[in-house]
């Protein structure tokens, strides 16, 4: 591990860390952002030592944002373990710790909020409706909140960093928004704080997610440039994990999000989204055809 270990300081209002963040920059001091919802495992303590290594100091936000759960999600069951997030957060680097309460996020009902276009619709966003506006409109008010700086993100949540990148840039946002690589298990796994749902029985099948990434990657690799046939190959991949319960299997434009260029060409992104018993689990892989 890298770092200090000297204890982050935790800042609960926006007024306080702004204050904070325009005395650092006063200094001369680049700040770096890790948006996350806490429960902080290898994946953000990643994220959080890239920003160290590329900023004077950083700020971890830690906010479960009920915006972009949908009624019937895990809202209320989202993992939420503060003291071990700020261990993490002391270890990887971050000099603040952002963790504000519901009210100061949202002090009253929300009416403005970020309405995305189509690359929200398809993929994570066709079985979860409005789950990228709730995240787009709290990323814009994290953007807002800490002003000028370089933003993090993992790539497992690939879906996420495209829509993130292109707020950023559509509503002309003084951010750098970084994608970071994914951090897995050594069977393959993607960390999510999700994982955490897994039974024993479903964490030896989690791993099937990579495996079909790997089987569609290989296909095109090897010459397939039909989207579908390589769509179908993870698919059976997926489905012979008998607790798998897919959601998509998707090759696609890593730009537009969509099947775009029949037949496959030049960069293509594979993506995959299955159920094991309450855990959704995402991953994806890039790859060239043509
Ligand atoms: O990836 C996450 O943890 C969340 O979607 C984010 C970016 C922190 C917004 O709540």
């Amino acid at each position: 591990m890298t770092g200090s270990a000297s204890r982050p300081v935790v800042e609960d209002t926006i007024r306080g860390l702004r204050a904070r963040l325009d005395e650092a920059r006063a200094g001369g001091q680049r700040v770096g952002l890790v948006p996350t919802m806490g429960f902080l495992h290898a994946g953000h303590r990643s994220l959080i030592e890239r920003a160290r290594s590329e900023n004077d100091l950083v700020v971890a936000s830690i906010f479960v944002n009920p915006l972009q759960f949908s009624p019937g999600e895990d809202f209320d069951d989202y993992p939420r373990d503060l003291d071990h997030d700020l261990a993490v957060c002391a270890w990887a680097g971050a000099g603040i710790v952002f963790a504000p309460g519901r009210h100061e996020m949202y002090p009253g009902p929300v009416v403005t909020t970020v309405r995305l276009g189509t690359l929200a619709d398809v993929l994570c966003g066709a079985s979860r409706p409005g789950h990228f506006d709730g995240v787009a409109t709290v990323v814009a008010k994290l953007f807002s909140i800490v002003g000028e700086c370089s933003a993090y993100f993992g790539e497992k949540d690939f879906q996420q960093l495209t829509i993130v990148r292109r707020m950023a840039r559509d509503l002309s946002l003084p951010v750098r928004v970084v994608g970071c690589p994914t951090v897995r298990e050594p069977d393959g796994l993607a960390l999510s704080s999700r994982n955490a749902y897994l039974s024993e029985a479903e964490r030896v099948q989690a791993p099937v997610l990579r495996r079909a990434l790997e089987a569609g990657a290989a296909l095109v690799e090897a010459g397939e440039t039909d989207g579908a046939a390589v769509e179908a190959r993870m698919a059976a991949v997926i489905g012979s994990a008998s607790l798998a319960r897919i959601d998509y299997a998707a090759a696609v434009d890593p730009a537009t999000l969509t099947r775009g260029q029949q037949p496959l060409q030049g960069d293509v992104r594979l993506l995959v989204a299955a159920r094991f018993g309450k855990a959704r689990l995402i991953d994806n892989l890039g790859c060239r055809a043509g």
